[in-house]
């Protein structure tokens, strides 16, 4: 079987860890032996857009609606294009496009990765990030009229996009630990969160056997630094699942090895595979961000390609490889990219 993929590298270290993930993914495809990749890499981002006035073709969308998967470094030069018209011109157009309403994001302590938490026991959770509406709907707009100024930013939570989250969560936690939190704010938002809760609720009867737990998201960001090992599966509104991704990644211990899928669960369209961080300006060119991001995301494409033991695989050779000590300067150590990724490609086997 060949699965054909759309690869955008992107910008910055985009363009560095993507062949690294590349190469994992095809030693994975040569462990199993069921299957191969055949990569299509579109030049797409902020130097195409420097040249053309576009962060993609206008048929850009239809193009990548001809392959099974994208697989996404990152986009930004914030030094030469505004952070809005990279990111809205190419991630938020495919992931809206696409109908990728579910982003889902795992955070688990891997042997060797330096958390900073004071106490940590260990913890694997996974957010399930409601990602086609909510707070990010684009919803509002701005009054100036004599002295008086106004910004309105409206968040639109459907039924069928809350039930879509609240059902995936579930499904998820059958497989894990049993246990869903929802990430609310109903004390404070009157309106859109005491619905969030009610829909919450009425999944919640679907699934009798799932424990499950509200809680509001100022206290639920300070239990994740504080008892994270308690969470199993956290399903989150926009907002909410974006600021709560990041904070996973960093009681891991960097951003640089988050990894993220934004999916179209109908399977109508391709899914987006693509990490938490972003193009590193700081950092690029150098040969030495954390490819291990973008690694973990490509295992999360092994699984959702139906090839969750392979997947297993590739995080155990990540794993392998933190536990060597072979890390670069994120988690604390001096290896390069290419050391971090040469002993991943060891590893797996
Ligand atoms: P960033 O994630 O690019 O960098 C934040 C910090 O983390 C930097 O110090 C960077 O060196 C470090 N870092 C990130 N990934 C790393 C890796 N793999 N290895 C080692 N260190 C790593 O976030 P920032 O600086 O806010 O944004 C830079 C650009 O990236 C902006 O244009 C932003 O819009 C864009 N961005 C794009 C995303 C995407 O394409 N999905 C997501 C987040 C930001
Ligand atoms: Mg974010």
């Amino acid at each position: 079987k060949i699965y054909r993929i759309a690869v955008i590298p992107g910008d910055g270290i985009g363009k560095e860890v993507v062949p690294a993930a590349m190469a994992v993914l095809d030693k994975a495809a040569q462990v199993d032996g069921s299957f191969q990749f055949e990569w299509a890499t579109f030049p797409w981002g902020c130097n195409y857009y420097l040249e053309t006035g576009k962060m993609m073709p206008d048929d850009g969308i239809e193009i990548l609606k001809g392959y099974d998967q994208i697989f996404l470094g990152a986009v930004g030069m914030p030094a030469l294009v505004p952070d809005h018209i990279s990111l809205w011109g190419l991630l938020i157009k495919i992931r809206r496009e696409m109908q990728q309403s579910i982003n889902v994001r795992p955070a688990k302590l891997l042997q060797g990765l330096p958390s900073p938490l004071r106490n940590p026991n260990g913890f694997d959770f996974v957010v399930v990030r409601e990602n086609s509406e909510g707070e990010y709907a684009e919803s509002g707009g701005r009054i100036h009229s004599g002295q008086e100024e106004v910004a309105i930013q409206n968040a639109i939570f459907t039924r069928k996009g809350t039930e879509r989250a609240m059902r995936y969560a579930f499904e998820m936690a059958k497989s894990r630990r049993q246990h869903v939190t929802s990430a609310t704010k109903s004390n404070g938002l009157t309106y859109s969160m005491p619905f969030w809760d009610e829909v919450f609720a009425e999944v919640g009867r679907d699934y009798v056997e799932i424990g499950q737990v509200s809680n509001h998201i100022d206290a639920l960001a300070a239990f994740l630094v504080m008892k994270p090992e308690n969470f199993d599966v956290i399903v989150a509104s926009n907002l909410f699942g974006d600021i709560l991704t990041d904070l996973g990644g960093a009681i891991m211990g960097s951003i640089g090895i988050a990894p993220a899928a934004n999916l179209n669960i109908e399977r109508k369209y391709p899914s987006m595979f693509e990490p938490v961080h972003g193009s590193a300006p700081d950092i690029a060119g150098k040969g030495i961000a954390n490819p291990l991001g973008q690694i973990w995301t490509g295992k999360m494409m092994l699984d959702f390609l139906g090839y969750p033991e392979l997947g297993l695989k590739v995080l155990d050779a990540i794993e392998a490889t933190l536990a060597q000590g072979i890390k670069t300067g994120d988690l604390g150590g001096t290896a390069t990219l290419q050391d971090v990724t040469d002993a991943v490609l060891h590893h797996l086997q």
